[in-house]
């Protein structure tokens, strides 16, 4: 099936509007999803497999997390509308109290998402100080730095996953005002993760506070443990945990919307901290809430992931391994070295991306188009998430349908 859209606007080259062009004149981006069942999901009268989604530890279609919603609702309402700075029902504190055990942190904050977390927290955070930013984060991280700059915060990029450049920016800019440095926990799109420890200590040795985004990375990675499933570790308490590091001179944020499947976010950090944001984020003060469905499903998630979040994440572990051990014997390359269940593969030929997309998609796969500008050019491709929903069935027929398309990648260096 071919979506092609009737509008037909003028665009011109730009970053943001190559992006426009893919929206409108290809059928990548904004598809109605009809119907779902399991990882199987239909388009128009098309029958896919999706890749696309972060669901990674499949609790949006689990019997037990389902379970908690209409128990919650009925004794809450769909919709708490006070703003939490007005009232907070009692799930709240037993999702901060239950998050901050899980993180092993001083004290966590939640509100509806990270994007709000980024807007409202790093303009407070560095106030007139100066932002030293991955010049690789997150599209809703750099939102957030513009904010700060508009509130008064110098940015200072540095490039990715640059320590040494890290460093000299923050030998080189005068101290004035706090300072942080800003970075995304495991990558959105090459899967990897940032280095952690080493961002840390230079936070301590220049007097900076660390804020990392690990959306992608709670629920999948934590603490290494000798009865570990995987190298993922167990626990799934996120990045800070996994590298067993301390949250001295760090803020974790993380968000329940994509390994717990329900939407709220939060961030880990010192209480003295949280009691400030109270009063200076508006998010907390102002925003409606979470729904009541989303605070059950983020509980019942919690129950699921003591109870069997370690198997769910072993079963994750092992389909992220088939696919990349079929890219290897088929010669492609991937940005993935970490085995996260994120994997990116460029194509041979960035232009040949939408037709790409749409073969796999003709062929039953579901995938997210990587296209320029949200990777660099070099990186243009398909990205594939792999969560414990899929079975091992559509696993198969992924690597088989890679292996027809197989001289439509990149080979590997
Ligand atoms: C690294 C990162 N941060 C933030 C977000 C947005 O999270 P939320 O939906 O909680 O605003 C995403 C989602 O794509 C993400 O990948």
């Amino acid at each position: 099936m071919s979506v092609q859209s009737p509008r037909r606007p003028d665009l011109t080259k730009t970053a943001v509007d190559e992006l426009s062009v893919h929206h409108h004149e290809h059928a990548m981006y904004d598809l109605v999803i009809e119907e779902l069942q399991g990882r199987r999901i239909r388009i128009g009268d098309h029958w896919l497999t999706d890749f696309a989604s972060c669901n990674y530890l499949g609790l949006d279609l689990d019997e037990q997390v389902i379970a908690s919603i209409e128990p919650a609702v009925r004794r809450w309402g769909t919709h708490p509308s006070w703003s939490r700075f007005v009232g907070n029902p009692r799930p709240y504190m037993d999702i901060e109290d239950r998050l901050t055990e899980l993180l092993g942190a001083p004290d966590t904050l939640v509100l509806p998402t990270i994007t709000h977390i980024h807007l409202s927290v790093l303009p407070v955070l560095a106030a007139q100080g100066q932002l030293f930013m991955d010049a690789r984060a997150h599209r809703t991280i750099y939102d957030g730095c513009h904010v700060a700059v508009g509130a008064g915060a110098k940015l200072i990029p540095y490039r990715h996953h640059d320590l040494e450049h890290l460093r000299a920016k923050l030998r080189a800019a005068p101290v004035s005002g706090p300072r942080v440095i800003v970075t995304d926990g495991v990558n959105s799109m090459t899967g990897n993760m940032p280095l952690l420890p080493e961002l840390a200590a230079l936070a301590r040795e220049y007097d900076a506070l660390l804020y990392v985004d690990d959306a992608h990375g709670f629920g999948v990675i934590g603490e290494r443990t000798p009865d570990e499933t995987s190298d993922y570790g167990s626990r799934g308490n996120s990045i800070v945990r996994h590298y067993d590091e301390t949250y001295d001179n760090v803020v974790l944020v993380g968000g329940f919307s994509k390994a717990y499947s329900s939407l709220l976010a939060f961030l880990a950090l010192p209480t003295a901290l949280k009691e400030r944001l109270k009063v200076a984020t508006s998010p907390y003060i102002y925003s409606g809430p979470s729904p009541v469905a989303s605070l059950a499903t983020v509980l019942a998630g919690f129950d699921v992931n003591a109870e069997r979040g370690d198997q769910l994440r072993l079963q994750v572990h092992q389909l992220t391994h088939t696919v990349l051990d079929h890219l290897t014997k088929l010669g492609i390359g991937t940005s993935n070295t970490s085995g996260l269940p994120i994997i990116q593969i460029p194509a041979a030929d960035p232009d040949d991306l939408p037709a790409l997309w749409q073969s796999l998609f003709d062929h039953g796969v579901y995938t997210t188009a990587a296209a320029y500008p949200v990777v660099p050019r070099k990186e243009v491709g398909l990205r594939f998430q792999l969560t414990a929903a899929n079975t091992s069935a559509e696993i198969d027929e992924l690597c088989t349908v890679l292996t027809a398309h197989a001289h439509r990648f990149k080979a590997a260096a």
